[in-house]
């Protein structure tokens, strides 16, 4: 089994390390991947993806 690592990053996405498939809530595969970024300031127009919206929006994480 392979491990993941997540990790917030400064007023940014979280960034998950290791082999991952990202679903949507149907099911479908949204992104595979050994690397991905996952937003968590609400602004991407990719969600579940970062899509940098964080740097125009100037997320600043609590
Ligand atoms: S964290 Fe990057 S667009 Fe939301």
């Amino acid at each position: 089994m392979s491990e993941i690592t997540i990790t917030a990053q400064a007023n940014g996405p979280l960034e998950v390390d290791g082999a991952c498939t990202v679903l949507n809530s149907s099911g479908e595969v949204v992104k595979e991947g050994n690397k991905v970024y996952l937003c968590r300031c609400g602004h991407s127009a990719n969600k579940p993806m970062c899509d940098g919206s964080h740097k125009r929006e100037g997320f600043v994480a609590p």
